[in-house]
């Protein structure tokens, strides 16, 4: 009665620090269930093509029942398996057998443990992935509800984090919503490569008895069966598109989470974070931090670095299975539970923070408008690039007569050029309304083409 299932032909127990290396349990316990539905679809699978008998399903699948909730109750209580079994499929397997008895015994029967917790894994991310997909949607619906409500405030344009041009609030708020939107419609198209039963591949070869992998596949609810066994047995291609995808998205996020941590600074002062998403200083009684945002940017390198970690596992590694990859199962719950608690801190942070128009308007400054200047030339026929020198050398005599553009006098812009236009002509340039309202093209950030990618985000999310 050794403690592992495969200690037949050995003498000696494995050396303690092996076991501590080697051991998963504290990690794949979280598979208990899809280890347990694989086995519920594995044993109906023997019974039906003939190679144990309906007593023997009966008992096992009413001893997976027992073994199912025992778990459910120890982690209740313990938070973990109080178990010495190496990993998950163990524990399934020896507790069954108090309750099955030697109807246990066959559950193993053509299986391996290879096609098994690759089964498993599958499994757990076509339940839990579903969790990511809502989160994301939340966090766009978040941000197209701002940005719904919030068209009038105008605020500066950063390129470089220097001011470029007003922009509309809803369009800087949007700008982040499509690349999530991207992230959605990358998730879902993983799912047709996860979808794939490798159950039945046993060790390498395949299943040496009879069975019926298309129905098997379809009681697990899989679309599709994996082609090769050594295939099956061997591919971590979708963790590594999923561990890909999490960066990316890690990625969008950070760069959503450093734009807010710049706008709630003292000195941009754009944003104020609600209190339940921002926290205090041990020391200095005035802080009000943005750590939720700082962690999410944080998250984005841990995101990245589990995904380059894990391609560093697969490169070099032979073909079928090695222990190598046992830590996929790590890796996959540490990314999804990081992203899934960013994605939710962002839409929490997102939907409680304070906007402050008042400091946004403050912040445009008329020298944002000198490329409304150029083109207000441009559209009296003044080639561009001569138009933008123009009004550069606007620039260099109102930095001379130490004022801004909209302050530089009338007579100062008709010496440089006469197609400034008249004094109201030139005056009109300067309302920061008037300028976002140039951007009408699809896209851009006049009312209407902001009102536009609202309606198309929003179709899109209602879409089925
Ligand atoms: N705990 C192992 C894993 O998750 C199960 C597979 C073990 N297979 C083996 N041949 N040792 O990868």
């Amino acid at each position: 009665n050794r403690y592992q299932l495969w200690g037949g032909c050995f003498e000696e127990e494995p050396s303690r620090v092996l076991r501590r290396l080697n051991d998963s349990l504290a990690v794949d316990t979280r598979l208990f269930r899809e280890d347990i539905q694989g086995s519920r679809g594995w044993a109906a699978e023997l019974h039906q093509s003939g190679h144990i008998s309906v007593e023997d399903n009966k008992s096992i699948q009413e001893g997976l029942n027992m073994v199912e909730k025992d778990i459910e109750q120890e982690i209740i209580q313990h938070g973990r398996l109080n178990d010495s079994e190496e990993d998950i499929h163990s524990v399934v397997e020896r507790r069954l057998f108090k309750y099955a008895g030697d109807a246990a015994l066959r559950l193993h029967t053509a299986r391996s443990r290879n096609d098994q917790s690759a089964t498993d894994t599958r499994l757990w991310m076509l339940r839990n992935l579903p969790k990511l997909h809502s989160a994301l949607k939340e966090l766009i619906t978040v941000l197209l509800n701002r940005a719904s409500s919030e068209f009038e405030i105008i605020t500066p344009g950063y390129t470089h984090l220097q001011r470029a041009q007003p922009i509309r609030w809803s369009h800087f708020l949007l700008s982040h919503a499509w690349g999530l939107r991207d992230d959605v419609i990358r998730l879902e198209e993983q799912k047709k490569r996860l979808s794939r039963c490798p159950l039945g591949s046993g060790a390498i070869a395949g299943c040496a008895l009879t069975i019926d992998r298309t129905r098997l596949a379809g009681s697990l609810g899989f679309e599709e069966l994996t082609p090769n066994s050594m295939f099956a047995v061997s591919s971590r291609d979708h963790l590594v598109e999923f561990f890909n995808w999490t960066s990316l998205c890690g990625l969008h996020l950070s760069r959503l989470a450093e734009d807010l941590i710049i706008y709630s600074s003292q000195e941009f002062g754009i944003v104020r974070l609600s209190d339940q998403f921002s926290t205090g200083s041990s020391l200095m009684p005035q802080k009000r931090n943005p750590d939720g945002l700082e962690l999410i940017r944080g998250a984005a390198g841990l995101l990245l670095g589990d995904a380059v970690g894990f391609s560093c596992i697969l490169k070099g590694l032979p073909s079928t299975y090695n222990k190598d990859l046992q830590s996929d199962k790590e890796l996959l719950f540490r990314s999804y539970d990081r992203l899934l608690d960013c994605l939710k801190v962002a839409a929490g942070t997102i939907a409680t923070m304070d906007v402050n128009s008042e400091r946004a308007l403050s912040a445009l400054d008329p020298g944002m408008l000198a490329t409304d200047l150029a083109h207000a030339l441009v559209r009296r026929g003044v080639p561009f690039r001569r138009a933008h020198h123009l009004v550069g050398s606007a620039l260099k005599r109102a930095s001379t007569l130490g004022v801004d553009l909209r302050h530089l006098p009338y007579q100062e812009y008709h010496t440089i050029c006469p197609e400034f236009g008249t004094e109201e002509e030139l005056a009109s340039v300067f309302s920061w309304e008037t300028s976002v309202e140039q951007y009408t093209s699809l896209g851009g950030t006049a009312l209407s083409a902001v009102k536009h990618q609202i309606e198309k985000l929003r179709a899109w999310l209602e879409e089925p």
